[in-house]
């Protein structure tokens, strides 16, 4: 450690923010004149201890603030609250916060009003629609004209930012730091190596899905591709957005029942967020269904070496929506409106809400019609090149030292 380097506070709380954070940390470690101080919300806990670990990261603060079932209000005053505490105390030179959580919202409020310049690492993503993704589309535009740097990763998100009249001394396009993550787990698992076995076992995948769809051989060792057509296809969902609860959910959990009638040859995996507003529904409505296998939600490697095998994703993800145009896997997005246009413009990603009818119809054209599926499956990442976490740890050194 320098003497003179100036401490970042680094503040993430959910896995997402873990995943898209870490490249950060570790680009902030290499730094001669800043230093990294990784303070953890605990707006997660199981989850993001899952992202941790994948990074070999420990919180230097952690302030456990997750509750089950926890509320928007009462999780955002602690957050405000306890963050208020960490940065009177540790009063770091900046504050980076990532993406648009209730811990982004409450951190960049606690540093406003510590006065400590705020870094938002993915910043400008916009639907300008209050109500989708809710809350997050307000967590963002709030956040983004308190922020000194506004680290957007595309320049379409920068656009934004402009038209919002952010100064343009505030606006950096870097890329999407979730892109450097990817790499990095891709280069783990290439000097690693993970086998199906070690993913099953991890995942508590059921022995009769993996004997079906995840068996060693020509599939399941390639880093980058997988087989898209045959008899082993599968499809990897997630789902969790808030916008979604209820009849929403409803409608997504009979909508993967009739893939899983239809396609008796097709497999569906399904990691089940942990929001007892997401579990209650899949349970309840898929709990009994043989062709779909639910399992707690997986660890970062996992995921990638999953969703790299799959056929392709049904989910409401961003983070999902930023990593498949890497993999090639196309993603039907169970969203009306998405703040990331760039991977739907790719040809990657497709909005198609939560109509039984409609994800019916759209998962049949990536199961039957091979040239259909063979377009979307296209590696094309609009979302950076691996070093976003680079420029913003250089950007930072150099702001922070004039
Ligand atoms: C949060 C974010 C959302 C983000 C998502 C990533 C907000 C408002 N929402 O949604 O933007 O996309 O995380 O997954 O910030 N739970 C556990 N263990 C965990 C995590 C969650 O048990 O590790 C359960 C708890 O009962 C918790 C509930 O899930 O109260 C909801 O967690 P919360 O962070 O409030 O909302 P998410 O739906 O996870
Ligand atoms: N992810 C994971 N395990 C899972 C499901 C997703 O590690 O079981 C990863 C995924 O690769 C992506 C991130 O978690 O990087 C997305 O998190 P989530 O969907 O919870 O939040 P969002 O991106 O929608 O904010």
């Amino acid at each position: 450690m320098y003497s003179k380097q100036r401490r970042v506070a680094l503040v993430v709380g959910t896995r997402p923010e873990c995943i898209k954070m870490a490249p950060v940390w570790l680009a902030l470690r290499h730094s001669r004149s800043l230093s990294p101080i990784l303070v953890s919300t605990g707006q997660h806990r199981q989850m993001l201890d899952q992202a941790f670990g994948v990074f070999g990261l420990k919180p230097d603060i952690d302030l456990g603030l997750m509750q089950q079932g926890q509320t928007l209000p009462d999780l955002t005053a602690r957050v405000l609250t306890a963050m208020t505490t960490v940065l009177r105390e540790h009063r770091p030179a900046a504050v980076l916060v990532q993406g648009d959580t209730t811990t982004v919202l409450g951190t960049a409020l606690a540093a406003f009003y510590e006065r400590i310049p705020i870094g938002h690492v993915e910043a400008g993503l916009r639907t300008y629609d209050f109500e989708a993704p809710w809350p997050e589309e307000m967590n963002r535009r709030l956040a983004d004209p308190i922020s000194r740097w506004c680290f957007a990763p595309t320049e379409w998100s920068a656009a934004n930012l402009k038209a919002e009249r952010t100064p343009g001394a505030n606006i950096h396009v870097t890329g999407n730091t979730v892109v450097d993550a990817l790499l990095w787990v891709r280069e783990k698992l290439k000097r690693t190596g993970l086998t199906a076995a070690q993913v099953i076992e991890r995942c508590q995948i059921p022995a009769d899905f993996a004997a079906r769809y995840l068996k060693d051989g020509p599939n399941n060792q390639s880093p980058i591709t997988s087989n898209v057509t045959g008899a082993s296809r599968w499809v990897l969902i997630t789902g969790h957005r808030r916008e979604s609860f209820g009849g929403g959910f409803e409608n997504i959990c009979h909508a993967i029942g009739q893939i899983a009638a239809k396609y008796p040859d097709v497999g569906l995996l399904y990691p089940v967020h942990l929001n007892p507003n997401v579990q209650e529904p899949v349970r309840r409505i898929l709990g009994g269904n043989p062709r779909v296998a639910l399992i707690p939600p997986v660890g970062y490697e996992d995921f990638i070496w999953l969703m790299d095998r799959c056929h392709f994703v049904l989910s409401d993800s961003g983070g999902v929506q930023e990593e498949a145009p890497s993999l090639g896997k196309p993603v039907l997005v169970m969203r009306t409106t998405t703040e990331r246009p760039e991977g739907v413009d790719a040809g990657t990603c497709r909005l198609v809400g939560t109509s039984p009818d409609v994800i019916m119809r759209e998962a049949s054209a990536l199961l039957d019609d091979e040239a259909e599926y063979a377009r979307r499956s296209r590696l094309k990442n609009p979302y950076g090149d691996g070093t976003a976490a680079y420029r913003i740890a250089e950007i930072l050194a150099k702001d922070l030292s004039t």
